[in-house]
């Protein structure tokens, strides 16, 4: 794991936007996406620059179960507002939160990602260590699957809504082992709130009670924080 730390977040994310660039230029296809407030400065700096997607597929790591994507707190309209809508790519992928099929949005959602494997992969970090929704407690042989969310992340994500009821309680989340089939992972972290998280991904056991400890069995990922979040790191 290598570990990069800068003093701002936009510092980082212009870090993070030319890990991106470069993996363009090597000829990566296909990039897995993550939504929150975390790479929201990323998505910026990639619409004001020329950097061109219009080859490139996207598959995002999760959806609210029970949103549609035109619901303004779905993910689908979060990447669209954010990204898509000024950076066009080839193709969109995210879950279907409408389909109440979960066994078939499933089995839908693995076959896109395994008809297109992911090159790059974007990651937030949950205070409680989860990446895309898979909570503490998560199988890390899972794929795509139908999670409860943690009323910690219920919490932390309430500040989208109008109230804590109406954060949906179900997500569909791309599962820890298809994150592990991306070729490279890159993932962000900024503020005191993820310093804790980070310190257990990085230098703690690799256990199901920090999901995130899995990309210590990955090869190939990139971890970019300010110093808030390195804040507890021993070296
Ligand atoms: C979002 C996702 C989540 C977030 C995490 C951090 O698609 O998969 O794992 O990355 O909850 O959220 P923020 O960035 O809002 O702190």
């Amino acid at each position: 794991m290598q570990v990069l730390v800068f003093d701002t977040v936009k510092e980082a994310s212009q870090k993070a936007y030319d890990v991106f660039k470069e993996a363009l230029n090597n000829g990566s296809k296909v990039f897995g996406l993550a939504t929150g407030s975390t790479p929201e400065t990323l998505y910026d700096i990639m619409v004001q620059s020329d950097i061109d997607f219009t080859q490139s597929a996207s598959i995002n790591l999760d959806e609210y179960y029970g949103l549609a994507g035109d619901h303004p707190q779905s993910y689908n309209y979060f990447m669209n507002e954010h990204l898509f809508n000024k950076k066009p790519f080839r193709a969109n992928y995210l879950p279907d939160g409408k389909n109440t099929d979960s066994a078939n949005e499933v089995e839908r959602y693995n076959q896109i990602i395994a008809d297109n494997p992911i090159d790059l992969q974007l990651l937030g970090i949950g205070g409680n260590g989860h990446i895309g929704f898979n909570e503490p407690g998560t199988d890390f042989n899972e794929r795509t699957q139908l999670v409860d969310l943690a009323p910690e992340t219920i919490e932390a994500n309430k500040r989208f809504f109008e109230s804590a009821n109406d954060v949906p309680s179900k997500a569909y989340s791309m599962g820890i082992a298809s994150i592990l089939e991306s070729k490279t992972i890159l993932l962000l972290a900024f503020g005191e709130g993820k310093a804790e998280a980070v310190k257990g991904m990085v230098e703690g056991p690799v256990t199901n009670d920090l999901p995130a400890s899995a990309l210590q069995n990955h090869d190939n990922v990139i971890v970019i924080v300010d110093k808030a979040a390195a804040s507890l790191l021993s070296k």
